[in-house]
């Protein structure tokens, strides 16, 4: 089976960790966690990079730290990893939606103004699937109205709009390390910034919210989000090789690309020329020319032992929000047509040209076999 994506590790990752145990600083204290902090920060333009145990927790902090509260709204795109939305519902806060359009799959730019209420406290862009939203509609949006811009970079890293690394451009970017990444650390999230302000809150509420005048004394309500020097280890060294990373899924998806560029009813994944695409996943449509829909291609590729994996499910579709009331009655086309015809092909940095062109033709024989 070709899996849809597998970690990248060397011996680097090896000899970070064993120095770790050998010298005992195993915990969520040491060289590797203030060196990845610091080198990531300073690679997204940014003074402040913090990290976090998952993608998941740095958004809550994010959000957390900017003092969300309820009766608070966060705009969000329709179609993202549920993640995005959760952030919002942990600060009890509520998630407004917005298509997404049809081009890079993204928030549309041009619907997110109507949603803006005098309730709205940030605005959320997610780089979806390694490409980056258009930001300076966004920027200029949220200047206006006085809002946060909180960058989802959880697909993105390496990632460029208009020459600046996805994460730097908003007040606050948070990224993914789960081990399907463009780097990973098994399992932790970084969230960078250039406010000083905002940095020392998030350093303090993934500590516990402990108090700088007397330990054991807290003020706010803390969490525990801290990564440990182990992650941060394989982090780092995985960090040491992050533009190579990005670059072999670029490399896969341009082979992609080429290999697919003439299949009738597939609609590829683009690149603006104001973005710099990192391919997180190489994500394609299919189209209703195709001739097969997306599950039956699915299933047919599994039995040639490529595994894929469906687009993700909009929010206004997922049970635990119908149930808690939310987005009652809205709906949101483009999103809900990518959900029905997105696939991604399997996007690990270290795929071999053999493999996919293995892929590329399983795809090509299925549409010639139906014809
Ligand atoms: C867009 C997006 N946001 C947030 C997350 C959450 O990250 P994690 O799994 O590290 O909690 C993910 C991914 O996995 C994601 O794809």
């Amino acid at each position: 089976m070709i899996p849809v994506c597998i970690p990248f590790i060397g011996e680097k990752e090896l000899e970070y960790v064993v120095d770790c145990v050998e010298t005992n600083w195993i915990s969520s204290k040491g060289k590797y966690v203030e060196e990845f902090e610091e080198r990531f920060a300073e690679y997204c333009g940014c003074k402040y990079g913090i990290t976090t145990t998952s993608g998941t927790t740095a958004l809550h902090l994010a959000l957390a730290s900017i003092g969300m509260r309820k009766d608070d709204e966060v705009i969000i795109p329709a179609s993202t990893m549920i993640a995005t939305a959760f952030a919002v519902i942990y600060c009890d806060a509520t998630p407004v939606l917005v298509d997404a359009e049809p081009e890079t799959w993204n928030m549309d730019v041009e619907k997110i103004e109507e949603k803006i209420t005098d309730r709205t406290k940030a605005i959320m862009p997610v780089h979806i699937y390694g490409h980056p939203c258009n930001m300076d509609p966004i920027l200029r949006l949220a200047r206006e109205h006085n809002l946060y811009v909180v960058e989802d970079a959880a697909e993105a890293h390496g990632a460029e709009y208009k020459g600046k690394k996805t994460g730097g451009i908003g007040d606050i970017g948070c990224f993914s390390f789960y081990a399907n990444k463009i780097i990973t650390c098994g399992e932790g999230g970084m969230i960078v910034t250039n406010d000083e302000e905002i940095a020392e809150k998030v350093r303090s509420l993934k500590d516990l919210a402990f108090s700088k005048e007397r330990r054991f004394l807290h003020t706010d309500l803390g969490f525990n989000y801290r990564m440990t020097n182990i992650q941060a280890a394989i982090g780092l060294a995985q960090f040491e090789k992050i533009d190579e990373l990005a670059e072999m899924r670029r490399r896969n998806a341009h082979l992609y690309n080429k290999y697919l560029k003439d299949v009738e009813g597939l609609t590829l994944p683009v690149e603006k020329e104001w973005a710099m695409n990192v391919y997180w996943m190489y994500s394609i449509l299919i189209e209703d020319d195709f001739g097969m829909n997306r599950d039956e291609l699915m299933m047919a590729l599994e039995k040639k032992g490529i595994e894929t994996r469906t687009f993700f499910i909009p929010m206004h579709e997922q049970p635990v929000f119908q149930n808690m009331g939310l987005f009652k009655g809205e709906s949101y086309p483009i999103a809900e047509e990518l959900a029905r015809k997105g696939l991604y092909l399997p996007s690990s940095s270290g795929l071999k040209e053999e493999e996919i062109r293995y892929v590329c033709n399983a795809i090509k024989e299925i549409e010639e076999r139906r014809l």
